[in-house]
């Protein structure tokens, strides 16, 4: 056969459009579709029950209040002008760690902390205090935790920053997305880059040794050359990594997103130029790419953790926590043991009713049983790895090659297509079929009826 394609060329539109269906993110596997309400607090008080007491977890907490609310965002957060609806979420969170404190085989140690949102900068000095006092009493946080912190550079102050510096803060990430003011302009998120710069000298000279800044690609005016304009200007902070987001639209699901004008999107081939050209300038930069869509200094952990082949994906995207439990807070907050996924109610009101009753508010899950667990180790190493030893898979969970027929006949489109080699062990994504990985994860995902369900595109 003549191979018409450059295989360590980019895919191109045609590709992208030919294949481009709707595949989950893949930050779990079975995918948050497959969460139901069967799983509910009980069963989350099996699992916990279960957990075997010296085996270090990590904890998430979700703050869902924000400043501002930015036309594209897809987090569940809502824009607060007083004061009072944190303080009392705050109160709400502390009971809802004690009731979680009671349902624990014992006193465990924690080696990750994720606050995300939502902005949980929102917090005032005080309710951090609160917070961190209330987690070092429930749990034994380990000296070297990991502390990370979602926040929003437009509300960040310095006090902020000494108060999380002195509970441990390690790791933050703060939003930047774009500078050009057409942009800013149509999502409603205007911000300098005066302010930026001053949130990470201030963040470094309190010893948060890892900062991370957010950007994205897609949004409403963007251009390429803007995308350039702010990776130029953003690149003199030298930030340890930054993550590069394809804006989502799902209007469907969040109603704000509607004040959007859809005709001032990039469309495929323009959104596709954007993170190509972005992920060129940052690898000319010195940047290693991670996965899909982070990068990162070659001496951070994350880049350390992609080279060892150790990487994970979880709901915060990729990650170097290795802990098998992900113990959630919050509305909306999504957990993980080794019985399955939950995920608290998504609401605060019911949130609030469910916690004041001093239940743990759960409103669905999965069990994951070990036809997941299989299907899951694969699609895991695809995202974070772009390769996956299938022979070495199967060893690992007591299966054959032949329990994956059905995907592997399927992937032959894109081997001929040139996304994918296959030599009877080893799956490699071709640097082509990068952008394509979650679709190629998608041949594994026996959940994935075509066309039964809607998420946002994979590019
Ligand atoms: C919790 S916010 C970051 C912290 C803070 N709230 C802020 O905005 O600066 C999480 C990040 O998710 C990304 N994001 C939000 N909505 C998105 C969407 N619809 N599609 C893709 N990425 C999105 C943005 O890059 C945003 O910085
Ligand atoms: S992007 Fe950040 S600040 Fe903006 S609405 Fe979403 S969570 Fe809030």
């Amino acid at each position: 056969m003549t191979v018409l394609y450059n295989p360590h060329a980019p895919a191109d539109a045609h590709l992208i459009a030919k294949y481009d269906g709707r595949a989950p993110r893949y930050t779990s596997y079975p995918t948050a579709v497959q969460f139901n309400p069967d799983v509910n607090e009980a069963v989350y008080r099996a699992w916990l029950a279960d957990l075997p007491v010296t085996t270090p977890v990590s904890v998430y907490l979700h703050i869902p209040f924000c400043a501002r609310l930015c036309w594209y965002c897809g987090c569940n957060t809502r824009a607060v002008s007083r004061h009072e609806p944190v303080r009392d979420y705050v109160a709400l969170l502390m009971t809802e760690l004690s009731t979680l404190e009671q349902a624990l085989p014992g006193k465990m140690a924690v080696g990750d902390i994720h606050l995300g949102g939502g902005t949980p900068n929102m917090l005032s000095v005080e309710e951090l205090a609160t917070i961190f006092g209330g987690l070092r009493h429930v749990f034994n946080v380990a000296p070297d935790a990991e502390i990370a912190a979602e926040l929003d550079p437009a509300v960040l102050s310095r006090d902020w920053i000494r108060a999380a510096a002195y509970h441990g803060l390690s790791r933050a990430s703060l939003g930047v997305q774009n500078l050009a003011p057409e942009v800013q302009n149509a999502v409603n998120r205007q911000e300098k880059f005066e302010d930026i710069a001053e949130c990470v000298q201030t963040l470094r000279s309190a010893g948060v040794s890892s900062v991370n800044l957010d950007l994205m690609y897609g949004l409403p005016h963007q251009t390429t050359r803007n995308t350039l304009a702010t990776l130029d200007t953003v690149l003199t902070l030298r930030p340890e990594r930054l993550a590069l987001f394809g804006y989502a639209h799902v209007p469907w699901m969040k109603a704000h997103q509607q004040l959007i004008d859809e005709a001032a999107l990039p469309g495929p081939a323009e959104r596709l130029e954007q993170s190509q050209a972005a992920a060129e300038r940052l690898k000319a930069e010195g940047y290693v790419q991670i996965g899909l869509d982070h990068f990162a200094l070659p001496d951070d952990t994350l880049a350390k953790a992609a080279a060892a082949g150790t990487l994970h994906r979880n709901f915060q995207g990729y990650t170097t926590d290795a802990a098998g439990t992900l113990l959630g807070l919050g509305a909306s907050a999504i957990g993980t043991t080794p019985g399955g996924y939950v995920q608290n109610i998504t609401q605060e009101l019911g949130w609030r009713h469910a916690v004041a009753d001093g239940k743990l508010p759960i409103a669905r899950g999965v069990a994951v049983t070990d036809e997941d667990r299989f299907r899951a180790d694969i699609i895991e190493r695809l995202m974070c790895d772009f390769a996956v030893d299938l022979a070495a898979a199967c060893d690992r969970h007591g299966r054959s090659l032949a329990d994956l027929h059905d995907a592997l006949a399927r992937l032959h489109d894109f081997r001929e297509d040139g996304l994918a080699t296959w030599d009877g062990r080893m799956l490699q994504v071709t640097p082509r079929g990068r952008m394509l990985v979650r679709s190629i994860c998608a041949l594994f995902d026996a959940y994935l009826a075509p066309d039964a369900q809607r998420h946002a595109k994979a590019i």
